[in-house]
């Protein structure tokens, strides 16, 4: 029965339907078409079923009208048009670990073809509904001792990286991609410069971080369709390995070239612009492409509980923090962190404001004594960055007030904790310990209580044992494909 329902949906896939070109204006072509096919997010060929690829964002009348995601040239009226099912989805494998892909999965790093899985997704799927999500507790150590510290993140969480351009978002993500505790990373590169994939993957990323890792590219001179419809595939990637019960690491860059290819396609099917020419299909988009991270529809128990953590990265265009882009996401996510443009030119990487990023999740992730660490902390850099001007002209005098005392003694020393060379993986753990050191709080070792521990050791055991069977049956699925 399941064999046939497949075999029906594959072969519904193949069918085509065809229509006709009847205007060509750029990128933009107009076409006719059988009722039945015509579908705003339909994907069609242009001039036979291998032709170049566009995608349906509107109606002029009767006529479609579609953005071409490929090269048209040498395309004319009266050419004919093949509607194709099988563009609107993907069916992605777990063979596909450690590739580079393109929008529609096809793979860009030279190597060889990739098979298909079984199940077909839809590019452009709903979150699951949101009464029926898991809860978001679970913390998850990300490695970069800035955000472990101030701006916490929670397994199934998802937080955005705010920075105007050049200040280190990308090295970040990188840094995220390798130190992470997730299962599996997946990477969309959305709008990057061409040499920047490249330069990731063999350089930030290395060997070990691809092993884990599926990254989607669609590149600046890639047509609008194909940037959107990237983001979009990350998803439907991440979502793929979350329905394993894997814990999905998803890092977006950017959001915001996301939003630009909306708002090109959008001005292209004839929306009204509005703030900074944005259209309104713009802010309807970015939740439902920003809602599909989180956690993963609640699983029977001792099941794994598949969860996507997301991190987008937001350019904030010429480092103004309420442009409407960074506004809308800003007000969608769990929290944000923010990098600024005078710590990196003071050399303090990665650049991230401290005092500025917020995680929405952390009195629940943070211990009573991590509260209070990064209570303390934060205290120290906030005295200190109030008083800094009056410190460096002098007119501070020592002994004035002992907590500013405090602060200047101490802030030079926390600035140290946060500055992270690129290939350096700091656990969470060791993060509070320097902190509470320089702060001279020393962290206590729980009370010996023997049932808790029993039930800890317990608790660790079988989470170790769910991240085993999780390899275990990645590994089983990778032979197998
Ligand atoms: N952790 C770091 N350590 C040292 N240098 C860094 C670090 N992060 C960033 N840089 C410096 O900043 C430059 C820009 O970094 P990056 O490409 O990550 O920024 P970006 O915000 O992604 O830029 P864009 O907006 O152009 O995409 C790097 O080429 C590097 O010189
Ligand atoms: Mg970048």
């Amino acid at each position: 029965m399941l064999q046939q329902a497949i075999k029906d949906i594959k072969s519904l896939e193949k069918q085509l339907f065809e229509g006709r070109v009847v205007a060509i204006e750029g990128l933009r072509i107009e076409a006719t078409g059988p009722a039945e096919a015509l579908r705003l997010g339909a994907y069609a060929r242009f001039g036979g079923k291998d032709g170049p690829r566009g995608e349906l964002v509107g109606f002029e009348g009767e006529r479609a009208v579609f953005l071409a995601c490929d090269d048209v040239e040498g395309l004319r009226p009266g050419a004919s048009v093949c509607f194709s099912a099988a563009d609107a989805v993907v069916r992605v494998s777990n063979s596909w670990l450690g590739r580079v892909v393109d929008a529609f999965g096809a793979p860009v790093d030279g190597g060889s073809s990739l098979s298909e899985g079984s199940i077909s997704r839809q590019i452009k799927a709903l979150p699951p509904p949101a009464h029926s999500r898991a809860r978001v507790s679970e913390p998850m150590s990300l490695g970069v001792r800035a955000l472990d510290g101030f701006a916490p993140c929670a397994v199934g969480q998802r937080m955005g990286l705010f920075a105007g351009s050049g200040v280190g978002k990308s090295t970040l993500m990188s840094m995220l991609a390798r130190n992470a505790q997730a299962d599996i990373v997946v990477i969309g590169l959305i709008g990057e410069r061409g040499r920047e994939v490249r330069e990731f993957v063999e350089d930030t990323l290395g060997p070990e971080g691809l092993a884990r890792s599926v990254i989607i590219s669609a590149t600046s001179d890639e047509a609008a369709p194909r940037r959107r419809r990237a983001a979009w595939m990350t998803m439907s990637v991440a979502e793929h390995f979350r329905d394993q019960g894997f814990k999905v690491l998803c890092l977006l860059d950017s959001v915001t070239r996301f939003a630009m290819a909306q708002r090109e396609i959008g001005l292209a099917a004839g929306e009204p612009p509005t703030t900074k020419g944005y259209t309104p299909s713009v802010f309807a988009e970015l939740p439902k492409l920003l809602e599909r991270a989180g956690p993963g529809q609640i699983v029977p128990a001792g099941q794994p509980q598949g969860q996507i953590t997301g991190l987008f990265t937001v350019l904030v265009d010429g480092d103004d923090h309420n442009e409407p882009v960074a506004d809308a996401v800003r007000g969608i996510l769990d929290g944000h962190i923010v990098m600024d443009r005078k710590i990196a030119e003071r050399g303090r990487y990665p650049a991230i404001d401290v005092l500025k990023s917020l995680s929405r999740l952390a009195s629940h992730l943070y211990s009573p004594e991590t509260a209070e660490i990064a209570r303390q902390a934060r205290k120290m850099m906030s005295l200190y960055s109030d008083m800094e001007e009056l410190v460096r002209i002098g007119a501070y005098v020592r002994g004035a007030d002992p907590e500013v005392d405090r602060a200047v003694q101490l802030s030079p020393e926390i600035e140290k904790i946060l500055t992270q060379h690129v290939g350096d993986n700091a656990p969470a753990e060791e993060t509070f310990e320097m902190l509470a050191q320089v702060l001279g709080m020393g962290i206590e070792q729980p009370e010996p209580n023997p049932h808790i521990h029993a039930a800890g050791a317990a608790m660790a055991a079988q989470g170790g044992e769910r991240r085993s069977e999780n390899r275990a049956s990645l590994a089983r699925q990778l032979s197998g494909n």
